[in-house]
């Protein structure tokens, strides 16, 4: 049995759900490993879509235990909310579990997220607004309540005394906020008990035990992208994760051995949402053209995408810290009216002339850099039907050869539409 890992490759949204859906057919324990409800992930199956923020997206297949990671944090309210639209769509739930070492997102987190997102003027981010990063701020502050606090008295009453004095004094000296009693979080935590308690695998220990024993096969699931990731991506316009493939090691409950292959997913082109450098970003009609072709709004917010050309310096960077072995190529049918299609190779400094084959890590620097394309051909021929790699256009093999030999690294699954049948295994 394989095990492998779904990876975004760039600034998220790059079809994670549509792959780790389709790989999920073949896995027995799905473990999403990082992240929290500020993913959107879609999926499109039986001509239904699916939208997911913090639930495996391998939930649509009956009999596969799901699991929401120790990496993961976790919105009660947005729980709540997917898991009962899923049942409502009538997807059978059974098989969702949640890690107790999962962390909790409270109201103080997303009123923190939304308060530094409205009031900053320098250094925005453009947060999902979720309470992402000031909940993974208390849980490495080690500050933060985890999903088993909702189950001892002690464990809640003990690090709520040690929390609220000082989350107090910040929610009102620093952002002006209103404070908490402690009634209030404990009659809070009493409901979030109630929301999770029927998903929450106690014995998650004897549970991962067991499935490795048997040989069963894991598929582990990240969120956003290797570009968002806290320590290598585009940081501080960043998520406050590891999206990386190393990601999967700590948020999951197994450690590295546990992984075959990591499968990058990167779209054919590259889009962003939020805040954050972008030197291949298309400001001009052509960048309209692939949003409107290629459907670039995002899925948790509604914010439309930036969207560029393909940026083989920061894919190659992510390959590297990603820990890719191969590499899923989805939204390629985008481009079948493109009669050119660029692929940025390097990064010119406007300051110096100097040239960039490797990825600066100073984003600071990146406003003073410009794309050096190279161009190709496009197909002009719609391949939404295609089925197999070598009914692919001419143009279109070679944009993919091209791709690997830059990268190197083997493109191993072609996505031509966003349903699962649109997929060519290469
Ligand atoms: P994720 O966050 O990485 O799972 O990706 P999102 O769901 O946020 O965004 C990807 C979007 O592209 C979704 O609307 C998918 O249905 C769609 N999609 C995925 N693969 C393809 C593809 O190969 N072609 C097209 N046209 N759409 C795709
Ligand atoms: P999926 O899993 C795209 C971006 C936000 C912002 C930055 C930090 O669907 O690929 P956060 O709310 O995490 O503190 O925001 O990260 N971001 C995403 N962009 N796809 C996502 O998820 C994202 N999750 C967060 O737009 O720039
Ligand atoms: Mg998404």
């Amino acid at each position: 049995m394989t095990n492998r890992v779904v990876v975004g490759a760039q600034w998220g949204d790059e079809g994670k759900a549509k792959i780790t859906d389709l790989l999920a057919q073949k896995a027995d324990l799905i473990i999403r490993y990082q992240g929290g409800c500020n993913a959107g992930h879609t999926v499109v199956a039986n001509n239904k879509t699916f939208k997911f923020h913090l639930i495996p997206s391998g939930i649509l297949y009956k009999g596969k235990m799901c699991f929401i990671g120790a990496g993961t944090v976790i919105l009660p309210e947005a729980f709540e909310t997917e898991v009962k639209e899923l049942i409502a769509d009538g997807v059978d739930v059974s098989g969702l579990k949640i890690n107790p070492l999962a962390s909790i997102t409270m109201p103080y987190h997303t009123e923190i997220d939304g308060y530094s997102e409205s009031t900053a003027t320098k250094g925005k981010i453009g947060t999902t607004k979720k309470g992402i990063g000031p909940t993974y701020t208390d849980k490495m502050g080690r500050i933060g309540l985890k999903i088993e606090d909702l189950y001892s008295q002690d464990a809640l009453s003990e690090k709520l005394d040690i929390i609220l004095p000082l989350k107090n004094k910040m929610l009102k000296e620093v952002y002006g906020l209103e404070p908490y009693s402690k009634e209030c979080l404990l009659a809070l935590c009493e409901k979030y008990a109630e929301i999770f308690k029927p998903y929450v695998c106690f014995d998650w220990q004897t549970v991962l035990e067991d499935a490795k024993r048997d040989g069963k096969a894991v598929l582990f699931e990240g969120a956003q992208g290797v570009m968002l990731d806290v320590d290598y991506g585009t940081y501080p316009f960043v998520t406050s994760s590891n999206p990386i493939g190393g990601g999967a090691a700590t948020g999951s409950g197994y450690g590295p051995t546990m992984i075959d292959e990591v499968i990058g997913v990167a779209k054919a082109y590259v889009t962003r949402v939020g805040e954050g450098p972008f030197v291949t970003e298309l400001k001009d009609e052509t960048g309209d053209k692939i949003r409107e072709i290629g459907h670039e709004f995002g899925v948790t917010t509604g914010r439309p995408r930036r969207c560029g050309w393909f940026d083989a310096v920061t894919m190659k960077y992510s390959v590297l810290v990603g820990g890719l072995t191969s590499l899923a190529l989805t939204k390629i049918d985008v481009f079948d009216s493109f009669d050119e299609i660029k692929l940025c190779t390097a990064y010119k400094d406007t300051r110096n002339g100097n040239i960039y084959k490797h990825y600066p890590t100073d984003v600071f620097i990146h406003k003073y850099l410009e794309p050096v394309y190279e161009t190709h051909k496009g197909w002009t021929e719609d391949i939404t039907k295609i089925k197999e790699y070598d009914k692919l256009p001419e143009n279109a093999k070679k944009y993919l050869a091209r791709l690997e030999e830059l990268l190197e690294i083997p493109i191993s699954i072609v996505s031509v539409g966003p349903d699962r049948e649109q997929t060519i295994f290469k």
